[in-house]
This record gives structure tokens, C-alpha cells and sequence, in this order.
């Protein structure tokens, strides 16, 4: 990789180096993971917490600072606290947020998520167990609800997804990255990993349907498929769309989704006009044995590059500037996701820059500058 120079003569680093998606340029390779914050009231709308989470993140000097899962519509939360965007009173909600972001040179994405049969549980700090109708929660939605894995308990009331239904959470996909442009947002991700619908559709662990969204690879990535058009049909033409997927099951005991499928799929959706494809993994079922550590995804995304030939962003137990910087000094990843170290430290952005380059100053908010040592 050849590293750019910036025009005082100091070379970039990788992870500085910045990264052109269609008309879009991100200022660095460091995007925030999407990380639910449970903490709307129940009507999906922001609250001060979000402004001030998400803005602390931007001024910290994340390229991108993507919003925790937001559902498309009511049914798709996980918890009665999470962030919607099923109206434009969402959008408006929004937009301030989107617009101090960009203030702060940061790109802001959302996440267009549904929660399928995970959906309508408590909080974790309340137990993450399911939420009846009578207590706040809501009917579900599965591919196949005789397949629903052991996830928190006894599920009360899980409804078949009609085609109707099916026809239903596509149009929500559509208007939700209709209100997420008119919130200002500029990349709009598609949630299909962890267990949500998306990815019960695509994992035969979850999907035992046998009409056109179960059976064969053809059928159970229709779904996805489906979605991703209506989304890329609203979304500019000039803005990149990525898309999260679990890169495995680890059910290597039984028929499951893997790494194979995933490069197949991540090929077919960069055909769609997929931007960049998001790898994580796991979440369908109790049983997955992950193997988490440091970089432990990053080996699902580089199959992904270089099998789909799609740029990737790699996530998970990535916590030091120049572990980060290696994954796209190497050409392993072409963006890093940060969840968690994030979550310990607002300033990742800065902080990375003050180890790894040598003018790390011209990173930091003018309003700052006297605390750079
Ligand atoms: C508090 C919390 C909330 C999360 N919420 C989401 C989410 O809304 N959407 C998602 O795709 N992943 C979610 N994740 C997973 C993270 O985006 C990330 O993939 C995971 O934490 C691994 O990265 P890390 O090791 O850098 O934390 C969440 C993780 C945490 C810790």
C-alpha cells in the first residue's frame, strides 16, 4: 500500500489514510460500531443521551460514527428503549444530531435494523428476558417460529412471517432510508447479522421456510436481497451503502451459515450496489462457539475482500491504534469498527492519532488544542 503524503511532508498512516466510498470521503478508517444505548422512552425517539454519546464520539475523532440498531418499524425493537426511525418525527429528532457530527468532521451512518424473534425483551440492566403484550412487548416475527432458538427464555407469542408480512418490512426498509437522508445521515448500513431477521432469514438454523425465502441459498438470501434494493433504489447514487453480516454461524456441527455462504452472498450485494460489507459474526443460536480475542473476526472479513472483491470493515477486539493501523496497512480490512474501546474511551480517534502519527495536533478540535500534550 502506497501511503499518502500530507502536503507539510508528513507521512499518513494507514489508518489516517482517507478512504473514498462513490462521492463520499471519510477523514480516517476508525468508525464507531453501532452499540444500542436503551435509552429512548418507548417511542424510538432520540434523547439527550444519544446527542451527547454520539457527539462525544465525533469530537473524538471517529470517521464515522454510526448510530446503534435502529429499528424500521415498532415491532423491530429489541427493547421497548431503542432507537426508531418509523416516522418523520424520528427524522426531525435526527437531524441535529447528523448535523454536529458533520460540524465535527465526522460522517454519520445509521443502522436499518429489525430485531425478528429477538425482538420485545427488557433491557440487560432489567434482565434481557421477553416482554409479554401485557407488560409493554409486542408480537415477533420469524421465518420459521418452530425453529426459534433457546435465546433468553420462553418466547410467548412468535408469528410466521406472511409474505405479507415479508412485503411489509421491505417498504419499511425503503422509508427508513427515505427519513435517514432527510436526517442528514450519509451511509445507511443494513443490519443482517446477530440473530436479527435479517440473518434468521439467511441461516438455515433459524429459516426451515419451504415457499421462496427458505430452502436453497437462492431462497434464503432473497430476503437481504430484497431489502438491499429498495434501500439502494432511495439511497443517492453519490452515498455508499454497507451492509453487517454475520460472517458465521460457528455451528460447524450443523447445517448452518458460514464463511463460504457469506462470500457468496457479499459478492451478490456488492452487484446490488453494496458499498462495503461489515463482518461480524455469530448470534443465531446458544450453542455457537466463538473464539473471541483479539482480531478474531478479522479473518472472516479479509475471506470476504478477497473472495466478494468488496472493501470490508473488520470488528471485534480491536483496542489498540497500531493493531487497527496494521489491519489496513495489510490490506486486511478497509475500515476498523470500534465497539467497545470506544464505549472506555470517547477520544479513540485522537488518542490513536497521538500514537501513531506526528502531527496529531491538526486531528483535534480547535476548542482542545491547549490539552495536546
Ligand atoms: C453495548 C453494546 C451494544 C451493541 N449493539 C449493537 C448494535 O446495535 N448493532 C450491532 O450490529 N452490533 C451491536 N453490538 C456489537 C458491536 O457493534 C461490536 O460488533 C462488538 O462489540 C465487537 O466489537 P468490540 O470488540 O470492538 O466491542 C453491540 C455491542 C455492545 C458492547
Amino acid at each position: 500500500m502506497i501511503l499518502p503524503v500530507l502536503p507539510q511532508g508528513v507521512f499518513m498512516t494507514a489508518l489516517f489514510s482517507p478512504l473514498s466510498l462513490r462521492e463520499l470521503e471519510l477523514p480516517n478508517r476508525i468508525a464507531v460500531s453501532p452499540m444500542c444505548q436503551y435509552s429512548c422512552e418507548p417511542d424510538g425517539l432520540p434523547t439527550e443521551w444519544h446527542r451527547v454519546h454520539l457527539g462525544s464520539r465525533a469530537v473524538g475523532g471517529a470517521g464515522i460514527v454510526m448510530t446503534e440498531a435502529t429499528a424500521v418499524e415498532p415491532r423491530g425493537r429489541i427493547t421497548p428503549h431503542d432507537l426508531g426511525i418509523w416516522s418523520d418525527d424520528h427524522a426531525a429528532a435526527l437531524e441535529p444530531i447528523t448535523e454536529f457530527i458533520r460540524q465535527q468532521g465526522s460522517v454519520p451512518g445509521i443502522q436499518l435494523a429489525h430485531a425478528g424473534h429477538k425482538a420485545s425483551k427488557t433491557r440487560p440492566w432489567d434482565g434481557n428476558v421477553p416482554l409479554s403484550p401485557e407488560d409493554g412487548g409486542w408480537e415477533v416475527l420469524s421465518p420459521s417460529p418452530e425453529a426459534y432458538p433457546p435465546f433468553g427464555g420462553d418466547r410467548p407469542a412468535i408469528e410466521k412471517a406472511t409474505t405479507a408480512d415479508i412485503d411489509g418490512v421491505i417498504e419499511a426498509y425503503r422509508t427508513a432510508a427515505e427519513r435517514s437522508l432527510e436526517a442528514g445521515f450519509e451511509i445507511a448500513e443494513v443490519h443482517a447479522a446477530h440473530g436479527y431477521l435479517l440473518h434468521e432469514f439467511l441461516s438455515p438454523v433459524t429459516n426451515r421456510r419451504e415457499d421462496a425465502y427458505g430452502g436453497s441459498f437462492e431462497n434464503r438470501t432473497r430476503l437481504i436481497r430484497e431489502v438491499t434494493d429498495a434501500v439502494r433504489d432511495v439511497w443517492p447514487e453519490d452515498k455508499p451503502v454497507f451492509v453487517r453480516i454475520s460472517g458465521t454461524d460457528w455451528l460447524p456441527e450443523q447445517e448452518s451459515w458460514d464463511i463460504e455462504q457469506s462470500v457468496r452472498l457479499a459478492a451478490e450485494l456488492a452487484a446490488l450496489g453494496v458499498d462495503l460489507i461489515d463482518v461480524s459474526s455469530g448470534g443465531i443460536h446458544p450453542d455457537q462457539d466463538i473464539p473471541a480475542g483479539p482480531n478474531f473476526q478479522v479473518p472472516l472479513a479479509e475471506a470476504v475482500r478477497d473472495g466478494a472483491d468488496v472493501a470490508v470493515g473488520a470488528v471485534g477486539g480491536i483496542t489498540e491504534p497500531e493493531q487497527a493501523d496494521a489491519l489496513v496497512h495489510n490490506g486486511r480490512a478497509d475500515l476498523v469498527l470500534v465497539g467497545r474501546e470506544f464505549l472506555r474511551d470517547p477520544y479513540f480517534g485522537l488518542h490513536a492519532a497521538g500514537r501513531l502519527e506526528e502531527e496529531p495536533s491538526a486531528r483535534w478540535p480547535i476548542q482542545y488544542r491547549r490539552g495536546v500534550r
